[in-house]
């Protein structure tokens, strides 16, 4: 299944490298650089990052695999970010720059660091409230002009924002937060997107791991703490995590009913909210690739996905997607 991300047609699962770098776990750079040659032998085209994961060691670790002889650039569509600054001292502590001073120099650092000519993709981040959108734009068309950008996406803002800002330059992606335990962005923001020929770009589509099947309470308490960013997310917490587990029973259910994986279910799932609908599942090793990409080919009915519906009505769902602190930053 291809689907157009502004003027680049691409398989419309892609791969979320943020893991490779922090958040979730210990972290291994040969089996990452494995991991990222092996998606692309699987046809994985469009490769996601940031600046800020692991405060520029992802986007470090995308430049090995880019260079490393056995990948033309061309053949590759290349999403970073920039916006979010880290504290170095407070480790998920982060405050929003889109200062256009401060995209530039971000966006040049990306590209050293990449050590690429030019960025398929360039999101800002986060927007900050107190830089008016038309500037931050401008800078970013600037940079668009220069070759450095080909297109540009914004992440998790709200309806009237991705109109605004597409009335200033053309905007060829929104990257939000969208799985059956998010479904904020069903009701307005995708409409939306299939109005103005935008793709909608699905992070953290299997909820953090949690829609798999693979995450419960046992494996929160054992999960270290200092390197598991799921440890400070309200639904992962003890008192949320068994009511939102009997959710994914139910997934579990459903998906050995159709002989599939609960993984390539929630996927599937995604992939059906809207023909704009790109998703980008995270995976730090080999093992998961073959199967989340082959969520492409898995047609869900009408019946199953009323159902699906059904059970994680957003109500149901225990806990905030994010900490209070960050959620403060975004506009979905
Ligand atoms: N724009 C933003 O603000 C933002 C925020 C968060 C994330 N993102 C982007 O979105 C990408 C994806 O989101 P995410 O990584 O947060 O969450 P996700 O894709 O919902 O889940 C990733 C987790 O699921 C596990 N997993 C993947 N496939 C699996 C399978 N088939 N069976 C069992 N477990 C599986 C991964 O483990 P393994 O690594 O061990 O496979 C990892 O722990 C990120 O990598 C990042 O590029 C963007």
């Amino acid at each position: 299944m291809l689907r157009m991300i502004g003027n680049t047609r691409i398989p419309a699962v892609g791969l979320g490298c943020m893991g490779m770098s922090e958040f979730y776990g210990e972290t291994n750079d040969t089996e990452s650089l494995l991991t990222l040659q092996e998606a692309y032998e699987l046809g994985y085209r469009h490769f996601d990052t940031a600046d800020m994961y692991g405060i520029g060691h992802n986007e470090e670790l995308l430049a090995k695999f880019i260079n490393g002889g056995s990948v033309k650039r061309e053949a590759i569509f290349l999403a970073t970010k920039g916006g979010i600054v880290r504290d170095k001292n407070d480790k998920y502590s982060i405050s929003i720059n889109t200062h256009p001073d401060y995209i530039r120099t971000a966006c040049e650092a990306s590209l050293q660091r990449l050590k690429t000519d030019y960025i398929d993709l360039y999101y800002l981040h986060r927007l900050d409230p107190s830089i008016p959108l038309d500037e931050t734009l401008g800078a970013v068309s600037e940079l668009i002009s220069e070759g450095k950008i080909r297109q540009i996406g914004l992440c998790e803002v709200s309806a009237e924002q991705l109109q605004a800002a597409h009335t200033i330059q053309p905007i060829a992606a929104l990257q939000s937060e969208f799985s059956l335990w998010t479904r904020d962005p069903e009701s307005k923001i995708l409409p939306l997107c299939e109005q103005l020929g935008i793709a909608f770009v699905a992070f953290s589509p299997l909820g953090r791991g949690f829609l798999t099947g693979g995450i419960d309470k046992q494996f929160m308490d054992n999960a270290k703490s200092e390197l598991d960013f799921r440890k400070k997310i309200p639904r992962f917490n003890a008192e949320n995590i068994d009511a939102n587990f009997s959710l994914v029973k139910r997934l579990e259910t459903i998906a050995q009913a159709l002989d599939i994986s609960t993984a390539k279910l929630a996927l599937a799932w995604v992939l059906a909210g809207s023909p704009n609908v790109h998703i980008i599942p995270g995976s730090k090793t080999r093992k998961h690739l073959a199967a989340n990409f082959n969520a492409l080919h898995v047609h869900l009915a009408p019946d199953t996905l009323c159902e699906l519906n059904t059970i994680f009505s957003p109500e149901v769902i225990a806990g905030s997607r994010y900490p209070q602190k960050i959620l403060d930053h975004s506009n979905a």
